[in-house]
């Protein structure tokens, strides 16, 4: 039985240049999926799993994150006066008591990879989370507190995987495995006729602390950038990575067609506005 895991690392200084021009001055991790912004349910999404230490890398045009994980008490003192409790409720519990929020600049846009490594001060010698808020899971239990189970069972890392078109495998890290899930190859972005199967690497990922001398060493790799994936390459080597397939549904909020889509699924499911979303969808389908 392995520990839990306490610490999540939030991966947030890309550019979001597919999202442009709404990303050009705010981060594409606070566009909201309908009255929450993507950051918003990746921290809930953690600390469902566990995690009390939040650790945000991030970069410029980013402090819109800060802000929002901040307490605001003019605004809790407004909501108070006109008695807008529930209001008052939404902003208040964004971050519980027992949880801390640490942020960290990664000073140049060198990867994904270079962003984790980024966080190895916050986070020391334990197993950590990372999360890319811009895939978003509907699932529940959540993705990570899935792939938190998946480790207190059998340790090691853990990467979250998904089935997709062998045609799109050049935009994601796939992995071969043996018989019990465990990664025996990972390559980034593969061309179809090359990629070692089918299975997809996504945005969550559960890493051993070993993943932060591998990337010290990992030179730049696809797109001149350093690659996570290269450095999970490394560590399978010598520490179990097994690969786990979800139970959930992904959206990915990084390009415009998932961001939509996931605005459409959160919103039927919105507690006060998805009846009569419902009812609005089914007349426009009808025409
Ligand atoms: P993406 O590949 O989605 O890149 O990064 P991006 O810059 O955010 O978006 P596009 O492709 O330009 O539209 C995957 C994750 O890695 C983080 C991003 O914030 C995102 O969560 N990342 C990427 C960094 O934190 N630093 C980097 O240098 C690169």
């Amino acid at each position: 039985m392995s520990a839990s895991v306490r610490t999540a690392v939030f991966p947030v200084a890309g550019r979001g240049s597919r999202f442009l021009p709404a990303t050009k001055a705010s981060p594409k991790e606070m566009l909201p999926i309908v009255d929450k912004p993507l950051i918003q349910y990746a921290v809930e999404e953690s600390i469902e799993a566990g995690a009390t230490k939040l650790v945000f890398v991030t970069g410029r045009s980013k402090r819109a994150i800060e802000d929002h994980f901040d307490t605001d008490a003019e605004l809790e003192q407004s909501l108070t006066e006109v008695g807008k409790d529930d209001l008052l409720e939404s902003i208040r519990g964004i971050v519980p008591s027992g949880v801390s929020c640490i942020y960290i600049r990664q000073g140049e846009p060198l990867g994904l990879g270079h962003a984790v490594l980024c966080a190895r001060p916050a986070v020391g010698d334990e197993p950590f989370f990372v999360h890319l808020a811009d895939d978003l899971i509907q699932g529940s239990p959540g993705c990570l507190a899935q792939m938190a189970s998946e480790h207190r069972n059998h340790g090691g890392s853990v990467v979250a995987t998904e089935t997709v078109p062998k045609a799109h495998t050049s935009s994601y890290g796939i992995v071969e495995v043996d018989d019990a899930d465990r990664l025996t190859a990972i390559v980034e972005k593969p061309q179809p006729e090359e990629a070692p199967s089918d299975r997809a690497v996504v945005g969550r990922y559960l890493l051993d602390a070993r993943i932060f001398d591998k990337l010290e060493t990992t030179g730049r790799g696809a797109g001149g950038e350093i690659q996570l994936t290269d450095a999970i390459a490394d560590l399978l080597v010598e520490s179990p990575v097994y690969a786990y397939s979800f139970s959930g549904r992904r959206f990915d909020c990084g390009s415009k067609l998932g961001y939509l889509q996931a605005t459409v699924a959160y919103g039927l499911e919105h507690p006060t506005t998805g009846e009569r979303f419902r009812a609005h969808l089914e007349s426009l389908i009808r025409g």
